[in-house]
């Protein structure tokens, strides 16, 4: 029998994938992300901390014993190896040069904080619609620490960096 958050999840297969491991480059990958950090994000959503209108939608449909079990369900999925991204070699290694101040906190490899979100593999369209909306404050970030680092960053930097991430 499915757990109450595999339940839950069926409602977010359509964007996110049965298992939140899609091929998307829109919609982001759930499968693997920390737990306490999807939590945070539906509750963001839910407050309207964090702008968009299917996701708020969503969150609010969702009980916090839901959103608990959800987040739990997500967590404990694995994201598959597999990638369709097409990649462009030249951006991926200007991107992982940008990304040096990223890779202690986001990975590919061990992360300094594990609440912190994984990026690798994550959705090409959805990393630079992020990053921007970092950058232009139109995601605000509770813990304070992105907007800064990206306020520096131009498209270009964003572009490659994103590309360096879906790739892995
Ligand atoms: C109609 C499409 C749709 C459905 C259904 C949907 N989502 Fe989403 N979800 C999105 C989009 C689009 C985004 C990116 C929004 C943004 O830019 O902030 C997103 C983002 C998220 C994020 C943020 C991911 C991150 O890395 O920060 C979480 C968590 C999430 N969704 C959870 C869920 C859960 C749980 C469900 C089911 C209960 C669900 N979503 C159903 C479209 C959807
Ligand atoms: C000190 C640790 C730290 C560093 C360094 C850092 N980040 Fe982050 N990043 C975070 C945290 C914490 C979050 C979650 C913030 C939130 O709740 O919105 C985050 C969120 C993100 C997200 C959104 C992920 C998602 O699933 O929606 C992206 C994209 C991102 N960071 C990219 C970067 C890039 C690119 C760099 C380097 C230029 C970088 N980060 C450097 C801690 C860090």
């Amino acid at each position: 029998m499915a757990s109450p958050g595999g339940q839950v999840a069926f409602s977010c297969t359509y964007c996110h994938g049965r298992y939140g491991d899609n091929q998307s480059d829109y919609y982001p990958k759930l499968a693997g992300l920390p737990a306490k950090y999807i939590k945070d994000q539906l509750l963001a959503y839910r407050e309207g901390r964090r702008d968009s209108l299917s996701m708020q939608s969503m969150a609010l449909a969702l009980s916090l014993a839901e959103i608990d079990q959800v987040s739990d369900f997500f967590a404990s999925r694995e994201q598959s190896l597999e990638n369709v991204f097409l990649a462009d070699e030249a951006q991926i290694s200007k991107g992982k040069k940008k990304a040096l101040t990223c890779v202690a906190c986001h990975g590919p490899e061990e992360r300094v904080d594990p609440n912190t979100p994984p990026l690798a593999r994550q959705g090409y369209d959805y990393l630079v619609a992020q990053l921007v909306a970092y950058r232009e404050g139109t995601r605000l970030d509770t813990n304070g620490v992105m907007p800064a680092l990206v306020a520096g960053l131009s498209d270009a930097d964003i572009e490659a960096i994103a590309h360096y991430y879906a790739a892995q």
